[in-house]
């Protein structure tokens, strides 16, 4: 995989480069509530401008479906982006059209350019290949070559990240050379004992991990709405905690081969229940109550590991030499459910093994909750992307940028 220092020792200067970012960032309404995205794409912009080229970046933001959405302009990232480079960054307001060939055309060296969302266009995400290489011909006029550094979005077979680097002279840029290099210590050169934490909502999304997990990990920690799945697989009452009922025989199965291979499993030995789902705008108070994870009484819901679960986590942690952790414990956007992430937070900031925090979601919780990037190893810009990436999936934007 050629990088981003080789293609800038080759010289960039006078060169429209085109840069595949990840911006997806989370907004409400006009105000971006966490940049760590539009950060991390900052080094690789700046390492192009300075050597003279003329960048265009690109990106998508959200699913608005194929057509333009107000909703989900990047306009607001392209302002937070100057701030950040501390230069202009002009925005056209269409991916191919006639702004973009206009900006782009107006851009002198050093000098950088945000495109409007590319899934504004459908050829960006469509399942036809011809529609797909239609647009990402249209985009390939608009640069002399191609940095991939979009790595939340290298899961995807879209024309920005699978189909347009095979049309230009291309490499991979910093910030996914930096997140693949981490991923690797997570799968082939691994130091020991390795503790996987997940959470989240749903096992169904975790399945495919798991499966793979099984055979790398010395330990997996499981919390969120997920562990009431695993908790029912065990046989216990969970009352009315969230629970995929057809994953139970999965789950039991995962629970067999963990013992057979001396992987252990670490469930909540106690949750945080109440007597329904909290309310997250008002925040109301939700007058939580602990009960043992064995026997969640009818009519209680658990939304967060309980204090000796928390204990219990970090001292399964407290040995480790690496820790992967995706998904909250709990439902931490409401004050009473976020103890458990942010204890868990607290174990890894506290741990000397390489942590790493993988995804948008847990990034966001992680920010959220007042910790600071460098409490972690890494904290990846990838969800979906480094759950793929574990998986041992082959990722189309990855692929791509092999040959
Ligand atoms: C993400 O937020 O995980 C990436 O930006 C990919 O977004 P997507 O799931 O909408 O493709």
């Amino acid at each position: 995989m050629k990088t981003i220092d080789e293609l800038v020792s080759e010289g960039v200067a006078g060169q429209r480069v085109f840069v595949r970012a990840d911006l997806n960032v989370p907004l409400a309404g006009d105000t971006i509530t966490d940049d760590g995205r539009i950060r991390a794409a900052v080094p690789t912009i700046q390492k192009l401008a300075k050597a003279g080229a003329r960048v265009v970046v690109a990106s998508h933001l959200g699913r608005p479906g194929g057509a333009p959405d107000p909703q989900f302009s990047l306009a607001p990232v392209a302002a937070r982006l100057g701030e950040l480079l501390d230069a202009e960054v002009t925005f056209a307001s269409d991916t191919v059209g006639d702004s973009a060939k206009a900006t782009v055309a107006a851009l002198g060296d050093g000098e950088v350019t945000l495109l409007e969302n590319l899934r504004f266009n459908a050829g960006e995400t469509s399942k036809d290949d011809a529609e797909r290489a239609a647009f990402a011909t249209e985009l390939a006029a608009l640069a002399d070559a191609y940095v991939g550094d979009g790595f939340g979005a290298v899961h995807r077979k879209h024309a920005s990240v699978y189909d347009l680097p095979a049309k230009l002279p291309h490499a991979a840029g910093g910030l996914i050379v930096t997140e693949v290099g981490v991923l690797k210590q997570l799968t082939d050169d691994v130091k020991r004992p390795y503790a996987v934490v997940l959470g989240g909502a749903k096992v169904s999304d975790k399945l495919a991990v798991i499966e793979r997990l099984l055979e790398k990990a010395d330990r997996i920690l499981i919390g969120g709405g997920m562990a009431y799945t695993f908790l029912k697989a065990q046989g216990h009452d969970v009352g009315n905690s969230l629970l995929q009922e057809d994953q139970v025989p999965a789950v039991q199965g995962y629970l067999e081969r963990a013992r057979e291979r001396g992987v252990e499993f670490v469930l909540p030995v106690d949750v945080l229940a109440a007597d329904g789902f909290p309310d997250l705008k008002t925040k109301a108070p939700a007058d939580p109550v602990t009960v043992p994870a064995t026997a969640i009484p009818a009519g209680l819901e658990g939304l967060d590991i309980g204090p000796e679960s928390r204990k219990l986590y970090a001292a399964k942690l407290a040995d480790a030499a690496t820790v992967f952790w995706n998904g909250p414990m709990g439902v931490f956007e409401h004050p009473d459910f976020a103890g458990g992430t942010r204890a868990l937070a607290e174990a890894l900031a506290e741990s000397s093994a390489l942590t790493v925090v993988g995804g948008g979601d847990s990034a966001a919780a992680v920010r959220t909750l007042g910790f600071a990037d460098d409490a972690f190893g890494h904290i990846s810009t990838g969800g979906g992307a480094s759950l793929e990436y574990l998986e041992g999936k082959t990722l189309p934007g990855l692929a791509a940028l092999e040959d």
